[in-house]
């Protein structure tokens, strides 16, 4: 499949049209940026990283029955995916309190909860991502009633299946963040990516930090978080 011209380019990401009309490729970049895009940085080697991670994880939900927009791997950055319009809401599962749940509401980073929670902020980088909830997204027509509780039902089961790999390779998911894309035929299907980007990512033992965060707080040690988890992924997948 040759790569066409580019339709997109993302903070983290460039997207190229195919000679299919329904099919993508996403080419995966070392870029990385927080808070809105106010802090650049580049992390050597996360679009691999990325890329293969991301794959290798809608596999694995593919195969419990979450529909995702994975085609193929083309290249160590390259994946052919499945076109859709991005359903414009980021949906944020935690496990446990920590970043803007710990600052908005004032609890501790670690405290977990007795059941998981989710939250929309509507991906709107001029209003900086405001959060709204499941009915000012419906109001705004961003998704219809139905689509709304297909996406939560989804990142429920994404959260349990993804929970429970990471606890088996040594690692806390705390939370994450998933887009959902509409196909042509209406379907709902899981989009973007997932990765140490999108994802909370805390040593079970140690708690430590392997994921964004260590960029985006300036904690050092970054390429070599993402790397380690990588490595805990690909002995258990
Ligand atoms: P938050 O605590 O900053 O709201 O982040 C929640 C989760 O969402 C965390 O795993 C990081 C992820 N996230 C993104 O993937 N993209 C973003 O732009 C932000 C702000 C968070
Ligand atoms: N996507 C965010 C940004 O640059 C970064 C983050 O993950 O915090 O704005």
């Amino acid at each position: 499949m040759e790569k066409r011209a580019e339709l997109y380019e993302g903070k983290a990401k460039k997207v190229f049209l195919t000679d299919d009309p329904e099919l993508l490729i996403v080419e995966y970049k070392d870029d990385a940026t927080a808070f809105n895009g106010l802090k650049k940085g580049v992390i050597a080697g996360k679009g691999v990283i990325n890329n293969k991670m991301s794959n290798l994880l809608m596999q694995m939900l593919e195969n419990v029955g979450i529909p995702t927009h994975f085609v193929r791997e083309l290249s160590d950055r390259e994946t052919l995916v499945k076109r859709v319009d991005i359903v414009p809401l980021e949906v944020i599962i935690r496990n446990y309190a920590a970043g803007s749940f710990s600052k908005n509401y004032g609890v501790e980073e670690g405290v977990a909860f007795d059941s998981p929670t989710i939250e929309f902020s509507y991906k709107n980088d001029p209003l900086g991502d405001p959060l709204l909830n499941e009915h000012h997204a419906i109001a705004l027509k961003l998704v219809t009633p139905a689509e709304i509780e297909t996406v939560k039902r989804y990142a429920f089961e994404i959260n349990k299946q993804l929970k429970a790999l990471w606890a088996e390779c040594g690692v806390t998911l705390v939370d994450f963040k998933v887009e959902f894309g509409k196909q042509a035929n209406g379907a709902i299907i899981l989009a973007d990516e997932i990765s140490p980007d999108t994802c909370r990512l805390w040593d079970s033992k140690t708690g430590e930090k392997l994921d964004k965060d260590r960029f985006r707080r300036d904690l050092g040690g970054v390429e070599d978080a993402y790397a380690e988890v990588m490595k805990r992924l690909l002995e258990k997948i």
